[in-house]
């Protein structure tokens, strides 16, 4: 299988995009670190990969808190020698224009946006870097990242900060064969999409229905169709694609 023999760590990895690349890469044949943090959710992640055959381990953590990030490396180093494939999927909407934003919830989305992913990137890079094969990392930007947004400017300005992060990533680490890609998707059906306008999970179906209309395609996309193009990434399908931002995003990003 594509990914066989290879080592992938997914984080935010118990739900929505993060669930469905886990479950993808490990179904070709990858080993999934899964982190996240609802621990409950990457055990179960983890347990549908065990039952259908494949490997797995999860790991609980805020990928926002260093703490977290190193305990959760040094658990996958129990079982994993090495890291081919990195995708850094934490983010957490913010759905405050630049009125009402507080200094509170100006950090946390930072923190949880970029810091985290920064940070999981630099800790995870010397086990990448051991087997001398290079490997891939992806990033969970947005649509949002490459387009200004009237709803949500903080979230866009920390996922642009992520394709920025891409680009000189890709530049950097090209000589020692690490690709370095981001994801953009468009409005997609997971447990956050009503997040983006303050609502509950349960609102998700009335939410997609809302931003549907403003999809060329006329629906927003399904977590696996996201998941098809990280595992793209991730593979030798894309071996010379690098510093990419990538628009999952049903043509939003056209208009
Ligand atoms: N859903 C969309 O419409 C959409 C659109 C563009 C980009 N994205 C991005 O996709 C990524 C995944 O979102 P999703 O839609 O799959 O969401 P989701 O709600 O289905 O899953 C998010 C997961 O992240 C975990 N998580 C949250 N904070 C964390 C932290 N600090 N540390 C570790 N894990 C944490 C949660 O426990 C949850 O399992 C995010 O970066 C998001 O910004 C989502």
């Amino acid at each position: 299988m594509e990914f066989d023999g290879k080592i992938a760590i997914v984080s935010a990895g118990g739900s929505g995009i993060g669930k469905h690349a886990a479950l993808g890469l490990a179904a070709k044949g990858a080993s999934v670190a899964v982190l996240d943090l609802n621990g409950e959710s990457a055990e179960a992640v983890v347990a549908d990969i065990l039952a259908a055959g494949g490997k797995a381990t999860a790991h609980q953590g805020d990928a926002s808190s260093l703490g977290d990030l190193d305990r959760a490396v040094a658990e996958i180093k129990q079982t994993a020698d090495h890291v081919d494939i990195l995708f850094n999927n934490v983010g957490m909407p913010n759905p405050h224009g630049i009125d009402d934003i507080t200094d509170e919830q100006w950090t946390r989305c930072i923190d949880v946006n970029l810091k985290s992913n920064f940070f999981l990137t630099q800790k995870v890079l010397p086990l990448m870097r051991v087997t001398g094969r290079g490997g891939s990392i992806i990033y969970t930007a947005s649509a949002a990242g490459l387009t200004g947004s009237y709803t949500t400017p903080l979230y866009s300005m920390t996922k642009s900060g992520l394709v920025g992060l891409t680009r000189s990533l890709a530049i950097l680490l090209a000589p020692e064969k690490i690709r370095v890609n981001a994801i953009c998707p468009g409005p997609v059906r997971t447990p956050m999409l009503a997040g983006f306008m303050s609502r509950s999970a349960d609102a998700t179906d009335e939410i997609a229905d809302l931003y549907a209309s403003r999809v060329p395609l006329g629906r927003v996309a399904e977590p696996s169709e996201i998941a098809d193009a990280v595992i793209y990434l991730a593979g030798d399908t894309s071996s010379y694609v690098t510093g990419v931002p990538f628009p999952v995003d049903g043509g939003y990003t056209t208009q």
